[in-house]
């Protein structure tokens, strides 16, 4: 069973089919930030089929890829003003409206696909989720796991920090990965996702950090030689539903999407482990980028980033929530302020 997508003239949602308990045929807008083929559209494309076949073909979910449907960011907006139904974005564009968030993204935090996942499926993840439904009007019915998010630029092999000296690099409009940057000596460009390709192509940055995943699939490789294999942030893209749009539905119905969004997630995690060394090979042997390992096992990365940890206990609800997720990861408890 496939999924309508792409191209298709925005449309007001249809009336909610759970209100009314009629069966009500209704179309869902799903945005995804990124182009088809990646894990946004994996997990994206997953959960519609699961829905479709759950609804007996009652709700079909029509994917815009591409930031068609506005800035990630955006989406998150839309979404919560109830004029979007689903997202699959980059949890670094959610971190701004529900700052706990934070903790997923704070450097070297989540350092493999397995810590990611003891993070996004456990009690961590359940407070998270209910944060973001508190400070943003959204629910996370999923995660898509992208991989670590790896240095890109056009200019020169970068193996330690001082190699970024007078790079100009991209950063999503998230105050941690600013920070990170800044811990690093430079200061980062602040860019929406939607404009970060036109922005590498036409030189107006030179660099900026994504997993080889959204490497391939944002061809960026024809704009950008040369990769770190660095791991400062793994990139999580959650998949939102609108508070309001769920609240709508009858509870079956919310059964049927909490479960599509699970097993979707399950999927993701599989889609990761099974395609992204492929993809790293892909990129050099087909696409020519150079890859530079960090200098000294990036401990010089590490030692300069973790040092901005402090600076957003207050914003992640405190010094313990980055505890809890150490622990959970079988960690030393962060340093004091
Ligand atoms: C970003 O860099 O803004 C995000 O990682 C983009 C994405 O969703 O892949």
């Amino acid at each position: 069973m496939r999924i309508q997508k792409l191209l298709l003239p925005m449309a007001v949602s249809a009336a909610t089919l759970a209100l009314s308990g009629q069966a009500m045929a209704e179309t869902w807008k799903m945005a995804l930030g990124d182009a088809a083929g990646g894990t946004q559209y994996e997990l994206g494309t997953t959960f519609a089929d699961i829905v479709e076949e759950k609804t007996g073909g009652e709700v079909t979910i029509d994917l815009f890829p591409n930031g068609q449907l506005g800035s990630e960011q955006d989406t998150v907006n839309n979404a919560s003003m109830g004029l979007l139904d689903l997202s699959v974005l980059a949890i670094n564009n959610i971190t701004p409206f529900s700052p706990t968030v934070g903790v997923l993204t704070l450097p070297y935090v989540i350092q493999s696909p397995e810590d990611a996942k003891t993070l996004t499926q456990g009690e961590i993840a359940e407070e998270l989720t209910q944060n973001t439904i508190r400070d943003a009007g959204v629910r996370i019915l999923g995660w898509a796991y992208s991989g670590c998010r790896r240095l890109t630029n056009s200019a020169r092999p970068v193996a330690s920090p001082e190699d970024l000296d007078g790079l100009n690099i991209r950063v999503p409009k998230n105050e941690i990965m600013i920070a990170a940057y800044q811990a690093w000596g430079v200061n980062p460009a602040p860019l929406a996702w939607s404009e970060t390709f036109t922005a590498l192509q036409q030189g107006v940055v030179d660099g900026q950090d994504n997993p080889y995943i959204t490497i391939d699939t944002m061809k960026f490789y024809e704009v950008q030689d040369h990769v770190t294999d660095s791991c400062y942030v793994f990139s999580l893209q959650p998949l939102i539903i609108s508070e309001g749009k769920f609240q709508s539905l009858s509870p079956e119905m919310q059964e049927i999407v909490l479960e599509a969004g699970q097993e979707a997630t399950s999927h993701s995690y599989d889609f990761l482990l099974e395609s992204e060394e492929a993809i790293k090979k892909r990129l050099v042997e087909e696409h020519g980028m150079q890859i530079t390992e960090p200098a000294n096992d990036e401990q010089q990365w590490i030692e300069m980033a973790t040092g901005i940890w402090p600076e957003f206990y207050d914003s992640i609800g405190g010094k313990e929530k980055l505890d809890q997720a150490l622990e959970a990861l079988g960690r030393d408890p962060a340093p004091q302020s």
